[in-house]
């Protein structure tokens, strides 16, 4: 496989996709989505410039969250393909020269995983200590006042035993016990297991949370939980002090990194914190986690001002060590939470464009590529969990609509009569079919930015820095011999260009084209261009 030019590790310049895997191609005509999908559309990925895949789970599950919960670690579910699948997967990607990472979910397992199981069977069970066990609070109720992201208490009774179990997520997902060296011990094994069939590294689920505060104290509460909440404000109704990013967590990733440098391996994490100081700790150094999704760049709506400080602040506090996505599997698409239709789709090219010139991972998520927003289930359909446990909450089910490949039946994603999540078709305009070799298409366009990155990449050889403005709404980012310049405003603005010889080579409203600069340029309203010096 490919080094980063230069010499570098080979994620320095890389540019990410993550595949929602149940919602991308349908390769055996069952309605869901699968690795031989996976397998046939390799060559889409590759025309479009992608470096890396992420592939959300694809083990043996229950599926009580799509996958994140996870029965048996070392086997692929059989509605996803086989194991024979996997290594052709890899074998197939890197023969297109990009690299593939598994999404592991180790803070917690399916309740039915055979480790859990063997818990269940009471305090003398050997596996009793891997997962978080308590007695009950003196009335009864749970051990602390921790809450789940998806509703309720983060505790659940077992009625053999008398104790509670904790599970950040769903009952059907038992967080385990990171303090326990045995289970330390049974990731690494887990690790090694993919990476010697291949695997170039791991995307870290709820990378954050996998320590718990020792003695399970209760979470500061900032406010009272308003009745009829969804869950994620009953979650912000405290201060997470104890149930996530202990001042240790750090050090999960420490352990794992020695073992991803044996395979010259990839770890990026999920580490959903909004204080970017603490995501920092993940990845200074190098020796922990290599990049991480801090998500707030998934959630956030246009605001410009806000954009461009959360742009900075991530850049300047994290730098490197960003995977930078603005849309992932768990949050509206940034074309819809930035306005829809045309509007939404150029805003997010902007913030597409401007993260080339930004040190870290540019990452895009299934479908970004066409410039289309939320997808619409159909009417009565909640697949979700967090929709279907908690009344009138959206849920994510509109950005994990399947995949538009062509106009038609299933927008070509199955040819099965309805696919698992089934919805609204698409337009022709909003697939792959009808926006291959249309001239100024979001796809062509998408093209044609990661193919100028790959001929230009090797330019970006400095690490990135923000030339100062005093416009807040315009970002100037300087990567070597590389500069982006993202203007947010609703107008036209002067930025000024860096001393020396540049070129303008793409534009976001315009794609590439070559034209030199001196001393200042007109950057279009809410558009962006890339100069090569
Ligand atoms: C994943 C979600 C999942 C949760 C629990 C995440 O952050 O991205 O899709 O529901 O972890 O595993």
């Amino acid at each position: 496989m490919p080094d980063a030019p230069g010499g570098g590790r080979w994620w320095e310049t890389a540019v990410g996709y993550e595949v929602y895997l149940r919602s991308f191609a349908d390769g055996t005509g069952d309605g869901t989505g699968d690795l031989p999908g996976l397998i046939d559309r390799l060559d889409h990925l590759e025309a479009l410039g992608i470096d890396v895949v992420w592939v959300t789970p694809f083990m043996p599950s229950p599926g009580a969250d799509h996958g994140y919960d996870v029965a048996d670690y070392r086997d692929i579910d059989p509605p996803f393909g086989t194991l024979a699948d996997f290594d052709r997967l890899v074998a197939e990607a890197h023969a297109r020269g990009i690299r593939v990472l598994v999404d592991i979910v180790p803070n917690h397992t399916s309740s039915e995983h055979p480790w859990f199981l063997d818990a269940l069977s009471g305090p003398a069970s050997n596996k009793r200590d891997w997962y978080l066990w308590r007695d009950p609070a003196p009335d009864g109720g749970p051990p602390n006042n921790w809450v789940s992201y998806f509703g309720g208490p983060a505790w659940t009774f077992d009625p053999v035993s008398g104790q509670y179990y904790c599970h950040l997520f769903l009952p059907e997902q038992p967080d385990l016990n990171w303090r326990n060296p045995d289970v330390r011990a049974a990731f690494d094994d887990i690790l090694r297991y993919w990476l010697d069939r291949g695997a170039d590294g791991f995307r870290i689920d709820v990378a954050h949370s996998l320590l718990k505060d020792p003695d399970l104290r209760d979470n500061p509460q900032l406010s009272e939980i308003p009745p009829g909440a969804d869950p994620m404000n009953a979650f912000l109704s405290f201060q997470h002090l104890h149930d996530m990013d202990q001042d240790d967590n750090p050090g999960i990733f420490r352990r794992w990194n020695t073992i991803a440098a044996e395979y010259d391996a990839l770890l990026l994490g999920e580490i959903a914190l909004d204080d970017f100081e603490r995501v920092r700790r993940y990845t200074d150094g190098g020796d922990a986690l290599h990049r991480v999704f801090a998500l707030r760049t998934t959630w956030m709506a246009w605001n410009p001002a806000y954009v461009a400080e959360s742009v900075r602040d991530l850049a300047t506090t994290v730098g490197p060590g960003v995977a930078w996505a603005f849309s992932c599997h768990d949050q509206p698409r940034p074309v819809t939470r930035f306005g829809g239709g045309v509007r939404g789709a150029e805003r997010t090219m902007v913030l597409s464009a401007l993260s080339l010139a930004l040190d870290g991972m540019p990452f895009l998520y299934q479908g970004q590529e066409l410039g289309i927003g939320d997808g619409e289930p159909l009417t009565g359909i909640r697949e979700d969990p967090i929709a279907v446990r908690n009344e009138g909450a959206a849920g994510r089910d509109g950005c994990r609509t399947p995949m538009p490949w062509a106009e038609g039946s299933q927008n070509g994603f199955t040819t099965a009569p309805t696919a698992w999540l089934p919805s609204r078709a698409r337009p022709s305009a909003e697939t792959v079919e009808g926006q291959r070799s249309r001239d100024g298409s979001w796809l062509e366009r998408h093209r044609e930015l990661l193919g100028l990155w790959r001929r230009v990449r090797h330019l970006a050889d400095r690490p990135a820095e923000l030339l100062p403005t005093d416009d807040d709404l315009m970002i100037i980012a300087r990567r070597g011999r590389l500069v982006a310049i993202a203007n947010l405003s609703e107008h036209p603005a002067d930025a000024a260009v860096p001393e020396g010889d540049w070129s303008v080579v793409f534009s976001s409203r315009d794609g590439v084209g070559e034209r030199t600069v001196e001393g200042a340029v007109v950057v279009p309203a809410e558009s962006a261009l890339l100069l090569r010096g």
